[in-house]
């Protein structure tokens, strides 16, 4: 992001959600002026889908839904599915795209953490919201995420990476360094999937791995 837009959205290490309210509540509902809207499911996501098995009995989580086309994903694959942003705008929009989804769109803040949701979900999905916010918080993400999976749930993460240190003057976004692999461990999660591809968008390299857990909440 150049300086001029990381100005105007007022991006602050110290209120890092803030700028997202900014945003969408400038948008329309075709996502226009949101750099991440694809208005689509993200294409590695959903060709992982295509090929997993149903989701029917199963919950199903995402985490900073944005525009809501993950969470809809998901829904048609049978899981039932809770969905959260951070911003009140991005869910009002998420509700207005996809009035008859069953998908129960809230907002919720994942840094705050959401105690009522610990080891509730059977997946926990994940794109590119680690990244959004400054390094500082990245344990903080990664334990609050973690704790949403339940006993023999899963976690999956799509993320970008840079091997350059990650600093709050580079971002946003800060794109991960490979060592947040390991780091899930710290919090129970083990990794079961890696599929890393060469070509990104931002950074080197883009990640889809996925987690188990692997010691109760
Ligand atoms: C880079 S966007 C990615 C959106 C979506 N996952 C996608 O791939 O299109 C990051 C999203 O996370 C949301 N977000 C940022 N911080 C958050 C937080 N602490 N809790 C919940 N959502 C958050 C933002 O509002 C934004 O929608």
């Amino acid at each position: 992001m150049d300086e001029s837009t990381r100005k105007h959205l007022g991006v602050q290490e110290d209120k890092p959600t803030d700028w997202f309210e900014t945003l969408y509540a400038g948008t329309k509902e075709a996502g226009a002026g949101v750099p991440w809207a694809n208005m689509a499911p993200h294409p590695l996501f959903k060709a992982w889908l295509e090929q997993a098995e149903s989701g029917s009995g199963k919950t199903a989580l995402v985490v900073g839904c944005g525009l809501g086309d993950d969470a809809l994903a998901l829904e048609a694959k049978g899981y039932t599915v809770t969905a959260f942003d951070v911003s009140d705008s991005a869910i009002a929009l998420c509700k207005k795209r996809f009035p008859e989804s069953q998908v129960d769109f809230v907002q919720a803040d994942l840094l705050a953490g959401v105690p009522e949701w610990h080891g509730k979900f059977d997946l926990v999905l994940e794109i590119f919201t680690i990244q959004a916010l400054p390094p500082k918080y990245e344990n903080t993400l990664i334990q609050n995420l973690s704790d949403f999976v339940s006993d023999s749930g899963k976690l999956l993460l799509i993320t970008e990476i840079r091997k350059e240190e990650r600093s709050f003057e580079k971002g946003p976004p800060w794109l991960l360094n490979p060592s947040y692999r390991k780091a899930f461990e710290a919090y129970g999660l083990s990794e079961i999937y890696h599929d890393p591809r060469a070509k990104a968008e931002m950074g080197e390299a883009i990640h889809l791995t996925i987690f188990k857990k692997t010691k109760a909440n």
